[in-house]
């Protein structure tokens, strides 16, 4: 079994209450880190913190709207002071499945300002704390999407294909510091997300992936506690977790 050192850890983890967050949550908290869970939704929030760690011992809920940066770096700050974070997961996103022809600029900027401006300024204040200490795990949520055109992934597609550039970067920038900086990049999750599309699409998206089904969120979750653990020789990488979608 794979030693993540993980056990006394502190995690911060983006989009915590529902989906992949919520199993990021639980595969981080079953290692016997201290999680941090920031999301906008608090009531989801509170609700996954009370059922996994009734006490309030080792997670935090915090709520903050990752589009206000100001409202962001006060709730890193609150994490910061219960305790120093050793990994953070940028995994909030906001989705968006829209033709070329219709998205708006209002879209465009939501989309960007969540997946990919959230990300670049969360990642700088928490890297800048994880260099004094000389360690550090940060893992970025992108998607296939940011690997291969989908018709309606104008917006959402080009920021996940920023949000691993941006990785390489902070992966470049920071290994001199013992920061580590890794990008997971999955196809379909079972999330309510995907569900909603009904059964029948859902049915088509399946038939295109050669493992012939999707991803449960915690085959997915398991990947990032991997690159997120101690000991690693894993940086500026991009993983695949997409059934062989695409193989490259
Ligand atoms: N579900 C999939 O099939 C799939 C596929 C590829 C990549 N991904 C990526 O995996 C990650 C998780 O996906 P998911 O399906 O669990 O997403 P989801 O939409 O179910 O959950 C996203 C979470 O982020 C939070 N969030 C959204 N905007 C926010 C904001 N402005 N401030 C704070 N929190 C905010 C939401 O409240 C929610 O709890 C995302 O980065 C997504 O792009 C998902």
């Amino acid at each position: 079994m794979l030693d993540t050192g993980l056990v006394g850890r502190t995690v911060l983890i983006t989009g915590s209450a529902q989906g992949l967050g919520a199993a990021l949550v639980r595969a981080f908290h079953a290692e016997g880190a201290y999680v941090a869970a920031l999301d906008l939704d608090d009531d989801g929030n509170r609700a996954l913190a009370a059922g996994l760690d009734p006490d309030g011992e080792r997670i935090l809920p915090v709520r903050a709207d990752l589009r206000d940066l100001t409202a962001t770096e006060a709730a890193y700050r609150t994490v910061h002071a219960w305790r120093p974070v050793d990994v953070l997961v940028n995994n909030a996103a906001r989705p968006l499945a829209r033709s070329l022809w219709e998205i708006t600029p209002e879209e465009w900027d939501e989309v960007f300002a969540v997946n990919l401006r959230a990300a670049f300024f969360l990642t700088r204040s928490v890297a800048a704390d994880m260099r004094e200490r000389g360690y550090g795990r940060i893992v970025n949520l992108a998607s296939i999407a940011g690997q291969t055109p989908r018709p309606t992934g104008a917006a959402y597609g080009t920021s996940k294909a920023g949000l691993i550039a941006l990785s390489r970067v902070f992966a470049a920038e920071l290994a001199a510091d013992g920061i580590t900086v890794n990008t997971v990049a999955p196809a379909m999750i079972d999330t309510p997300m995907v569900r909603s599309v009904g059964s029948e699409a859902l049915a088509g998206l399946t038939a295109q992936v050669p493992l012939g089904r999707i991803a449960t969120p915690e085959e997915v979750a398991r990947v990032a506690v991997f690159l997120a653990s101690q000991e690693t020789f894993v940086t500026g990488a991009t993983y695949d977790v997409n059934g062989g979608a695409l193989m490259r």
